[in-house]
């Protein structure tokens, strides 16, 4: 008996070792040729950036089938946050042109007006450009407004470094105007509805709310240590709403619900991005900011994880404890519903990051919620603290070690020799699927093979945080504006008969951009068509106009119609049909 339980530890220790040998040596090849593929997609200069504008990312070089070759606001801070967190922390300071021109080339793109709008009209909410930085103006899920809060963290981090240096006037002078134009809106429309990252649900998403609370975070700190106080009591407020709103994606069977629409489970790896894009080991295992190591986002982490083992052919046959390939969500059909390697690269990102914390605090909380997340590892562990010095913490950790390396092997199976990655790999097979050279899958190494070397990002904020908002109780309170305001919409349009003019927008009230349920005006005083609706108060409203006749739908040409709403009372917008 006793010998027999000796025999399987030391079968276990032997797996453990030969595939952390695995991934040392994948690390070892894989790291310097992440870095310099994802060098290579940045302009003007990068062997595969197909002509970009110096500073500017190309999400991925391929053209066709499917076209990436734009320059995405999200996936290019996703990037220059490597960068800049690999510069600031000495880990390669090689690349100080690269992020000046990503700066420079920021200047412009923050001024290009487009489809969203200009720079004060929304703008900045506009997910993505063409390479030569002029605006894309075909159809497409806008705003994502993710972007301006993903962009100034980078710039914030940045800034951060360059005040270590001494260089308070190129901080101020360069990078805090960019910041606070990017700020600014964050605090201006975060409570407004917006395209996810994967640019198809539009709704709320907790990847965009927990980036814009970090966001609003860093940049109150900034403020403050460039004695830009203006903006510190806004910026507070709104930050302390979002935390608040943040609570309310938890559901209780026990994960995070990616978005408030969409239709779908809701489990999705936009809640594992924002745990490591938000991660702040001075905060521990915090559970308000949703820390890797805190018991829900295990717990997310988890039932993620689980909702792909049953649906890709790569992951049959695997227990629950060990490691199985993951992409965006389970109901994903995007060519073809496929693992993504930067997903998958998350899972392990998330794990070394508490295993980071852990170690740093010498002991580790199982608690009911994170039970199940640790009784894959130990069947026999109970709820409780366990010391560092305690055998459970010796196996826990070291399991979950093992566990996390897992998901590296995976994407170490399905990397071809040329070190090349693309977007998604078969979930039959693992050959490599979609876009291939995406930038976001190199960073997404990058940054779990450093989280896996113990490298911890500066801290941002999250620290000490307190909420009235809880998760047992949900959102509500707090929220950006209170109040309502009675909006009538008149617009001058010449239909045909059996044609009616209909409107659809950014808030509840308004269909939340929905042509199907959008509202009909009334033609009482025909061309001018009317409604008058409730909207809320103090708030930046986006809507356009549609025509439909029997089953045909014409919406307005962009941009998007714009109001600000008042304090109270009521308001007469008048519009021409465009
Ligand atoms: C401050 O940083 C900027 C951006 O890298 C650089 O161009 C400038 O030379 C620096 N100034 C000083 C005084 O170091
Ligand atoms: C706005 O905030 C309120 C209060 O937190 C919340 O209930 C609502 O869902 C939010 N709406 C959007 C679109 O963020
Ligand atoms: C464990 O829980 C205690 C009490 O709630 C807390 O003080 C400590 O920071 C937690 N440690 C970790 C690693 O979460
Ligand atoms: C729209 O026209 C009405 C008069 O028909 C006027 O009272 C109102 O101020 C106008 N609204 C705006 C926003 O100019």
């Amino acid at each position: 008996m006793l010998l027999s339980t000796l025999c399987v530890i030391l079968a276990a220790a032997r797996q453990a070792w030969t595939q952390s040998s695995t991934v040392d040596a994948y690390i070892a090849s894989q790291s310097p040729l992440a870095k310099a593929d994802l060098l290579a997609n940045i302009g003007p200069s990068g062997s595969k950036s197909m002509g970009a504008k110096s500073g500017i990312v190309v999400a991925s070089p391929s053209n066709v089938n499917p076209d990436y070759l734009y320059t995405w606001t999200r996936d290019s801070a996703v990037v220059f946050q490597v960068i800049v967190d690999q510069f600031s922390l000495g880990i390669d300071t090689s690349t100080r042109g690269e992020i000046d021109n990503y700066v420079a080339s920021q200047v412009i793109i923050q001024q290009v007006s487009n489809p969203s709008g200009t720079i004060t009209t929304g703008g900045l909410g506009e997910p993505k450009f063409n390479i030569d930085e002029t605006a894309f103006t075909a159809a497409w899920g806008r705003p994502q407004r993710d972007g301006p809060a993903l962009r100034s963290t980078a710039l914030i981090t940045w800034a951060n470094f360059l005040l270590t240096e001494g260089n308070t006037s190129y901080v101020t002078n360069t990078l805090w105007p960019l910041i606070q134009n990017d700020l600014n809106y964050v605090a201006q429309n975060w409570n407004q509805s917006t395209f996810d990252l994967w640019e198809e649900v539009d709704s709320s998403s907790f990847f965009t709310t927990a980036l814009q609370h970090r966001s609003l975070r860093q940049g109150v700190q900034l403020a403050n240590a460039l004695d830009q106080t203006s903006v510190v009591s806004s910026w507070t407020t709104q930050a302390g709403n979002l935390l608040c709103f943040l609570q309310s994606y938890w559901n209780t069977a026990g994960y995070i619900t990616a978005n408030t629409g969409g239709g779908r489970s809701g489990k999705d790896a936009n809640t594992v991005l924002a745990s490591i894009h938000t991660f702040d080991a001075a905060a521990g295992c915090d559970a308000l900011t949703f820390q890797p190591c805190s018991d829900v986002a295990l717990s997310n982490l988890l039932t993620y994880v689980n909702s792909f083992r049953s649906i890709y052919p790569i992951n049959s046959g695997l227990a629950n404890n060990v490691a199985a390939a993951t992409g965006r969500y389970p109901e994903d059909s995007y060519m073809g519903g496929n693992p993504w390697y930067l997903t998958t690269l998350a899972v392990s990102e998330q794990l070394y990051d508490s295993l980071i914390v852990w170690n740093q605090q010498k002991s580790l909380n199982v608690t009911s919620l994170s039970l199940p997340f640790f009784q894959l590892f130990d069947s026999s562990v109970t709820v409780g603290t366990y010391a560092s010095t305690s055998a459970t913490f010796t196996t826990l950790t070291s399991a979950i070690k093992t566990f996390a390396d897992g998901f590296v092997e995976i994407v170490a199976e399905f990397t071809p020799s040329s070190g090349s990655l693309s977007e998604q790999y078969s979930k039959s097979d693992g050959s490599q699927l979609s876009a291939a050279d995406l930038t976001w899958s190199y960073a997404a190494t990058l940054t779990s093979f450093d989280a896996r070397a113990g490298v911890v990002p500066a801290s941002w904020g999250a620290s000490g945080l307190t909420s009235s908002c809880s998760i047992s109780t949900g959102g509500g309170g707090g929220g950006g504006s209170s109040g309502t305001v009675s909006v009538t919409f008149n617009v001058d349009a010449t239909t045909v008969f059996g044609e009616n003019i209909y409107i659809c927008g950014s808030v509840d009230a308004l269909q939340n951009w929905d042509p199907d349920t959008a509202l009909i005006l009334s033609a009482a005083n025909y061309p001018i068509w009317s409604i008058t609706v409730d909207l809320p108060a103090n708030t930046e409203v986006q809507y356009k106009y549609i025509r439909k006749f029997g089953s045909s739908l014409t919406w307005e040409s962009d941009p998007n119609d714009v109001i600000n709403t008042p304090s109270g009372g009521s308001f007469i917008e008048n519009d021409t049909w465009r």
